[in-house]
């Protein structure tokens, strides 16, 4: 997969060098290119923001760099083996709210352009814009508000990199995880069995896997009824 990063910070993305994303960057599993938005604004000053039109508080970033930098990355990255376009994501706290189910989409496409905006926004033309170069999504985090996209692309661009076949080195951890059938996980515990005056549940202990598996479920619907009601209304 190619992931391309539009960011005016690019530094921010520097610890993707590190831990699961870096190993799969270097087993080529991961293509992830992190660009510096100033690049395209020609200036002295490199100028990527301006007073928004009708007033108000803050700085809005000028459409301009936008362009040119979806532009140029769109077109470099359809010379490559891609069949399908883009996805745009553009994280905002005015987005759709990211999911597992969101992450498990966003996998299974071959070029995710992340742009980071800062400030009060981004230019409304440029999503529209976008549009015509593949397919926008603006997508939040949480409702509640960062200082701009970098830290909400790093945390899509990690919980989507991780479900990259290979990335992960076993499979199975994928599947019992926590909102992957829409509960949380249930509790685990390794050696000793006694620690502190706290011990690990005798079922754990039995050997009795059915017995084991049924006690995981009702562990994972009584969490999730506990913590999480809001994910049991949703899920069957
Ligand atoms: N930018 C600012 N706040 C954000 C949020 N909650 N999610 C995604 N991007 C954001």
């Amino acid at each position: 997969m190619r992931i391309d990063v539009v960011s005016i910070f690019p530094s921010f993305f520097d610890v993707l060098e590190v831990s699961l994303l870096g190993r799969a960057r270097g087993k080529g599993l991961l293509d992830v290119r992190v660009h510096d938005l100033r690049s395209w604004a020609h200036d002295r000053h490199r100028t990527v923001d301006d007073t928004p039109y009708g007033g108000g508080a803050g700085m809005v970033m000028k459409p301009e760099p936008w362009g040119e930098a979806l532009g140029a990355i769109a077109s470099d990255a359809s010379t490559g083996p891609q069949t399908t376009g883009p996805v745009i994501v553009f994280p905002s706290p005015a987005g759709e709210v990211f999911t597992q189910a969101t992450a498990r989409e966003l996998a299974a496409r071959e070029h995710l352009i992340f742009g980071c905006g800062r400030y009060e926004g981004i230019d409304e033309r440029v999503f529209a814009h976008a549009a015509s170069l593949g397919e926008v999504r603006l997508i939040s985090l949480g409702d509640y508000v960062l200082n701009g996209g970098e830290v909400a692309a790093m945390a899509m661009i990690e919980a989507v990199g991780r479900l990259i076949p290979g990335v992960v080195g076993n499979p199975d951890s994928l599947v019992e995880e926590s909102h992957e059938d829409g509960l949380l996980e249930y509790p685990s515990y390794t050696k000793p069995a006694s620690w502190r005056g706290l011990d690990v549940p005798d079922i754990l202990l039995s050997g009795n896997h059915g017995a084991i598996a049924a006690w995981r479920r009702e562990q994972q619907l009584e969490r999730t009824r506990a913590r999480r009601p809001d994910l049991l209304d949703r899920s069957d």
